[in-house]
């Protein structure tokens, strides 16, 4: 039995190369180490070590597990933390072993996760997803927590809390889930009102720092909070976004997706994600710069199809041209003469009025509706419309004739215009 360390905020780091990946992947650890930044944590030494399969233990293996412990003397850190997931088992022997708080690559995104939630139902969120982390790890020796000093790891849930019992954690699990079961009806409620409202929704998605909310404040000269720091968003944000040929759009800015994304977590910001499905179109923000830019396509494309929201249409956008000469504004189109990226920059301004003019012109090609009559004299314009409009419903008049339902883009419109100028007055 012992007690748990106070925390703060001189970290060590530790990441473990596991044999067959003989590279080191510099930007892993860069990622890791700006993690730690972003939660406020002070750098002060980095360890490495390769091993052929974790120590059960101690997870690096004793060896290593003493360095650290020097390490750990002679630097004064505070917290030492790692860039794998550990069992409550390993934290608990390597926090005895150093007498130094130990955290976990979840332990970490959930801090900074408890530090940029904003939104009430953001902190209900986090605080669900810490509770049941804490819960995993409980033991009898966690006690006395009131008298930790905070820092890294130790924000969130009063953790004394963790004073209590397994029950009172679950009573309060409980009590969260009942208040966002709510707060998830009243979005849904304002969600249907837009989408009853068929206003269109662009969302913004992307890999954390790739610039969406520069973007959005940008688009829409909204002040929402940007920072050099991951997970600047956590909760959706909508705004108005005017365009200049069409009445406006909704624009949703979303979480930043990172990799292993622990699963708690993705479970936990679905509803937030959830905005992102019901998008109309979807804007995968990217660092053009990023060196790792196509693995993070990759695995935003994977976490999109997890939350079923592949089949939104999805523009590219290759964010940060300004700080690349050879970059210029430009859009790219498929043979069909559609838009599928855009590069731009959100700071500079360069491209936006580019990126502007694409998601205009997505709309416009959006679907509309219109319903009309048809004479019975007609004949030949109704077998018309039936071979070049998507007809969604027809009733036939009593007094003759048809009344017919149609659906097409605004392209499509224009084309039935020119051909059939008898319908101008009836689809204008
Ligand atoms: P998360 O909220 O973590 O998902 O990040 P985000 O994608 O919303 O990124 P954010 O807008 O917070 O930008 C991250 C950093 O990149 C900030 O320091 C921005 O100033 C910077 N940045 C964003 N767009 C550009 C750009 O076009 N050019 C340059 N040079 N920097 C940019």
């Amino acid at each position: 039995m012992f007690e748990r360390h106070a925390g703060g905020n001189r970290a060590i780091l530790v990441h473990l190369h596991l044999d067959g990946i003989n590279l080191v992947d510099t930007a892993s650890l860069n990622e890791f180490k700006i993690l730690v930044s972003s939660a406020g944590g002070k750098v002060l030494e980095l360890v490495t070590a390769r091993r052929k399969a974790p120590d059960p233990k101690y997870f690096i293996g004793s060896g290593k597990a003493d360095e650290v412990a020097q390490l750990v003397e002679s630097l004064d850190a505070d917290v030492v933390i790692f860039n794998h997931i550990l069992s409550p088992a390993q934290e608990r022997n390597l926090e005895k072993l150093w007498a130094c708080r130990v955290l976990d690559r979840t332990g970490l995104v959930l801090d900074i996760f408890a530090l940029r939630a904003r939104s009430f139902e953001g902190k209900l969120q986090v605080e669900l997803a810490q509770l049941k982390h804490i819960s995993t790890r409980l033991i009898r020796g966690w006690t006395h927590l009131e008298r930790q000093k905070g820092g890294i790891g130790m924000r969130g849930p009063g953790e004394t809390q963790l004073e209590t019992d397994r029950r009172l954690i679950t009573k309060r699990m409980n009590q969260i889930q009942g208040r966002l079961l709510k707060v998830n009806a009243q979005r849904e409620q304002s969600r249907r009102g837009r989408t009853r409202a068929e206003i269109p929704t662009v969302s913004l998605v992307g890999y954390t720092n790739a610039g969406k909310s520069t973007l959005f404040n940008q688009l829409t000269a909204a002040k929402v909070y940007v920072a050099d720091q991951l997970f600047a968003t956590l909760d959706p944000t909508l705004r108005r976004l005017e365009l200049n040929d069409m009445d406006s759009v909704v624009l949703a800015d979303t979480v930043g997706f990172i990799s292993n994304l622990p699963h708690e977590l993705v479970a936990a910001f679905k509803s937030t994600l959830q905005e992102t499905i019901q998008a109309h179109l979807l804007l995968h923000v990217i660092d053009a710069t990023d060196q790792k830019k196509t693995d993070y396509i990759q695995e935003v494309n994977h976490i999109l199809k997890q939350i079923e929201a592949d089949k939104v249409p999805m523009l590219y956008v290759y964010n940060k041209i300004d700080l690349d000469p050879e970059l210029t504004p430009k859009i790219i189109r498929n043979k069909e003469g559609d838009a599928t990226a855009v590069w731009i920059s959100a700071v500079s301004g360069e491209g936006i009025e580019l990126l502007k003019q694409v998601i205009s012109e997505f709309f416009n090609q959006a679907v509309i509706k219109k319903t009309l009559q048809i004479k019975p004299q007609e004949g030949r314009l109704h077998a018309l419309l039936h071979q070049q409009t998507h007809v969604s419903s027809e009733k036939i008049l009593t007094e003759g004739g048809w009344e017919m339902t149609l659906s097409m883009t605004k392209k499509n419109q224009q084309q039935l215009l020119k051909n059939l100028p008898e319908l101008k007055t009836r689809l204008g």
